[in-house]
C-alpha cells in the first residue's frame, strides 16, 4: 500500500499540482515545477498572505527587491562567512550528510565517517563574460536582506514613522547539502517574509504579537489546528534575541514552516558599518536617533504550500478549505454531443467566471468528471442537463456531503456567494481586514 507521502505525489503529478522539474530529460535533481492547479493554490496563498500583511493595522508596505544585489550585502550581512553547513562523507560509500543529521556513522551504509568539512551554501553566479573574483555574485539566500537594504529608502519616500513593517515575497537560493522530502527542502525556493521594525523597548511587546497572528493566520487558512504548534528555538542565532517556529506536523515529523525572530539591531548595524549610511531612525517625539530593532516573520510559501496538501488530503482527494481550492466550482455539461447542452453549460460558465474561479470540463462520463473534481477539491459542481433546456435550472453539487440539488440559473452566482459566506466571507474579512 502507497504510504500518505507517495499518495501525495502521485496525486500532485496526476492532477497538475507539482512535477519534478525538467522531466522530460529525466528529471533534475530537488527541482520542481508547479502545474496550473499548484500555481493557483500558490498564487492564492501568496495573495492571503500579502493581504494579510499589508491590510492588518499594522502598517506593512510591500516591496519587491532584486534577487541578484550587490555582493557587499552578503558580506555585510554575515552571510559570506556564517552561511555554512557542516559536510561529512562516507568513507565506504561516499555518499555525502549534513553533520547534523547524522550520528557516528553513516545512515546508509554504518561506514566511517570523514571529518567534517564546512560548505557555504550561498548560490554563486558571475556578472558579465569573465569569470572571476571581480565578477562573482549571489543569488539572494534569503529574501530579507533587500527589505534591510532599502528601509532608508521606504522609511522616508512613504513617509514612515516607526513601528512600521516591510513585506516581501520572492525567490531564495541555497546550495543545500542534503535537499528533500518532496518540496519541504530545495535549493530554490519562495520566501514570504515580513521585517517590522520597532523601538528597541518594544520588540517583546511585538515579537509576542506577531507571533500570535501568525499562528492565527494559519487557523483562519483552515489548517487543522493539532497539526500546528509552536516550537522556541533552543539555540539562537548570533544576531538573534529570541526566536520561535510554527511547526507542522509532517508525516516525517513535526518541522519549521515558518520563523519569527527578534533579530535585533544587527542588520540594520551591519549594513550601516559596510554602507557608510546612516540607517537610524529619528524619533520626532523622544528627539533621540536609534537604530531599530527587527522582528521578523519568515515563512517558506512551498513548505506551507506543501503543508496545505497534507492537511487537505483526505485518503485519495484534496479536500481543500473553500478559501484555498483552486477552482470554486466546476461547470459540467451531461453530454458533450448536444449541441444545445453544451452552448448552455457555456453560457453558465460565463456567467460565473468574473466571480469564481470556474472549471469547465466536458470529457469524460458525469461520475468520472465527478471524481476528478473530488480529487482536486473543488467544492460545487454544476450540471447542465436536457432539464435546463426545458426550465433553466441546474443541479448542483456539495462536493463535501455529494448532495445534489436543482437551482435556477439565473440564482446560481446568489447561491454561491450565499453558500460560501459563512465560512468564505467571515474567513477572508479575518485574513484581510480585521487582524
Ligand atoms: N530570514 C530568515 C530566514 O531565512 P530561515 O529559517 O532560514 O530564516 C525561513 O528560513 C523559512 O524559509 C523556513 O521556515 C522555511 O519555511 C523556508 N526555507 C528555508 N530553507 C528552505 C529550503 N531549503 N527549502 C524550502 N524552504 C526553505
Amino acid at each position: 500500500m502507497e504510504n500518505k507521502t507517495e499518495i501525495l505525489i502521485n496525486l500532485a503529478k496526476k492532477r497538475g499540482f507539482i512535477n519534478q522539474s525538467s522531466e522530460i530529460y529525466g528529471g533534475f535533481s530537488s527541482s520542481y515545477d508547479y502545474g496550473p492547479l499548484g500555481s493557483l493554490l500558490k498564487n492564492k496563498l501568496k495573495e492571503l498572505w500579502l493581504n494579510n500583511m499589508i491590510k492588518s493595522d499594522l502598517d506593512i508596505v510591500p516591496i519587491d527587491s532584486a534577487i541578484i544585489m550587490s555582493p557587499k550585502v552578503w558580506e555585510a550581512s554575515g552571510h559570506v562567512s556564517n552561511f555554512v553547513d557542516s559536510l561529512v562523507e562516507c568513507k565506504e560509500c561516499h555518499k555525502r550528510f549534513k553533520q547534523d543529521d547524522v550520528k557516528d556513522s553513516c545512515p546508509v551504509c554504518d561506514g566511517e565517517l570523514s571529518a567534517p568539512k564546512k560548505f557555504n551554501i550561498l548560490m554563486k553566479t558571475y556578472i558579465g563574460p569573465v569569470e572571476d573574483s571581480a565578477s562573482l555574485a549571489y543569488l539572494r539566500g534569503e529574501t530579507c536582506q533587500g527589505i534591510f537594504t532599502n528601509f532608508k529608502w521606504i522609511k522616508s519616500s512613504m513617509r514612515k514613522k516607526i513601528p512600521f513593517g516591510i513585506a516581501q515575497i520572492g525567490k531564495a537560493f541555497r546550495n543545500e547539502i542534503t535537499p528533500g522530502n518532496f518540496t519541504f527542502r530545495t535549493r530554490e525556493f519562495e520566501q514570504m517574509e515580513m521585517q517590522y521594525f520597532v523601538n528597541p523597548d518594544k520588540a517583546d511587546i511585538y515579537f509576542d504579537l506577531l507571533k500570535q497572528k501568525r499562528m492565527q493566520f494559519y487557523i483562519d487558512l483552515g489548517f487543522k489546528k493539532e497539526n500546528l504548534r509552536f516550537k522556541d528555538h533552543d539555540h539562537l542565532a548570533h544576531y538573534c534575541k529570541r526566536g520561535c517556529d510554527i511547526e507542522y506536523n509532517f508525516p516525517f515529523g513535526w518541522q519549521e514552516i515558518e520563523g519569527i525572530h527578534n533579530r535585533t539591531d544587527f542588520d540594520l548595524t551591519q549594513h550601516s558599518l559596510y554602507s557608510k549610511k546612516d540607517l537610524q531612525y529619528f524619533d520626532e517625539d523622544s528627539k533621540e536617533s536609534y537604530t531599530p530593532y527587527v522582528i521578523e516573520t519568515s515563512c517558506g510559501c512551498d513548505r506551507v504550500l506543501l503543508a496545505i496538501l497534507y492537511d487537505a488530503l483526505d485518503g485519495e482527494n484534496f479536500s481543500f478549505p473553500y478559501i484555498l481550492a483552486p477552482y470554486k466550482v466546476a461547470v459540467l455539461p451531461l453530454v458533450k454531443n448536444k449541441e444545445k447542452i453544451v452552448k448552455k453549460a457555456k453560457q453558465v460558465y460565463t456567467q460565473l467566471k468574473d466571480n469564481f474561479m470556474v472549471d469547465y470540463d466536458q470529457t469524460g462520463s458525469i461520475g468520472k468528471r465527478y471524481a476528478r473534481q473530488d480529487e482536486i477539491g473543488t467544492p460545487y459542481a454544476i450540471t447542465i442537463d436536457f432539464m435546463s433546456l426545458k426550465n433553466n435550472t441546474v443541479t448542483i453539487r456539495d462536493r463535501k456531503t455529494k448532495k445534489q440539488s436543482r437551482i435556477k440559473i439565473n440564482q446560481l452566482n446568489d447561491y454561491l456567494l450565499n453558500n460560501k459566506k459563512s465560512s468564505f466571507i467571515q474567513k477572508i474579512y479575518n485574513l484581510l481586514c480585521k487582524k
